[in-house]
Order: C-alpha cells, then sequence, then structure tokens
C-alpha cells in the first residue's frame, strides 16, 4: 500500500462520492465518481455519462481528466474512484491510456467501496506496466 497523507486522501474520495451522485448510468444502473487532483492543487470532478447507443458513454475518470485539461492542466498528482458496490472500483484500460498521457508512474490511484471500509491505492505504474505514451512517438 502507497502512502498519501490521509487527510487529503479523505478529501478525493469525499469528492468522488459526491461526483457519483451526478452519474447518468440508465443502461448499467452503474454509477461512477471521479475526483482528480491537479499537480497546481485545483480539484476536477467527473462521473460516468452513458448513451442509449453504448459506445459514446464517458468513464468517470475521463470526464475529470478532460476537463481538467480543457482547463489547461497538464499535470497530475492522484485520483480517487468510487462505484456503486461494495468492492472498490478499478480504471477501465482506456482510462488507464488516458492517464498514461499525462501523468508520471507514481500517479497514484485511490479507490473505495461503498462505506470505506476497504480503500486501495495503487500508482499508474502498478496499473499499466510497459505502457505505450508520448516518449514514445518523440
Ligand atoms: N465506468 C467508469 O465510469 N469507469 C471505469 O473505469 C469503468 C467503467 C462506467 C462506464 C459505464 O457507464 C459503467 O461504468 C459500466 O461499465
Amino acid at each position: 500500500m502507497i502512502a498519501m497523507d490521509s487527510e487529503l486522501q479523505d478529501k478525493l474520495l469525499d469528492l468522488a462520492y459526491e461526483a457519483r451522485e451526478r452519474s447518468y448510468s440508465p443502461y448499467s444502473n452503474y454509477k461512477v465518481g471521479a475526483c482528480l487532483l491537479a499537480k497546481s492543487g485545483r480539484i476536477y470532478q467527473g462521473c460516468n455519462i452513458e448513451n442509449a447507443s453504448y459506445t459514446p458513454t464517458i468513464c468517470a475518470e475521463r470526464n475529470a481528466f478532460f476537463k481538467a485539461v480543457y482547463e489547461g492542466e497538464r499535470e497530475f498528482e492522484a485520483i480517487a474512484v468510487v462505484a456503486t458496490g461494495n468492492t472498490p472500483s478499478f480504471p477501465c484500460g482506456v482510462c488507464r491510456q488516458v492517464m498514461a498521457e499525462y501523468c508520471e508512474k507514481d500517479f497514484l490511484i485511490i479507490t473505495g467501496n461503498n462505506d470505506r471500509s476497504r480503500v486501495v491505492v495503487c500508482t499508474l505504474d502498478e496499473m499499466l506496466p510497459y505502457s505505450f505514451g508520448p516518449k514514445d512517438l518523440k
């Protein structure tokens, strides 16, 4: 388990639970919320937004990232992710790839279950080892 200031970790999780309430997920009924901390210190929340045509659906994590990138952020510290259900929920492969576009190997992913009795913290490098990213196109 990787250490992070526990007050900050709690704050990010609180805001991820709050973001989960905004989820538009009538097809899966699986609500996801995310809270992304940029190196600037600013915070960006996101939720999953589904579509009747399914493929246009966006995950909570990418929603948060794209809001932040739109605002000019390019460097990030950590993201908290929470979903419906009693197990921690880890980012999908597509979201991990988006993280790899902007984040260092030590970018933290914090995920908790519904009642916060289980919280898992890991790095992007653990989630997506041997990643392909901007460095490969230089
Ligand atoms: N979802 C996320 O928001 N984040 C993930 O990392 C995994 C999946 C959403 C997409 C869809 O709305 C629902 O969860 C079921 O896949």
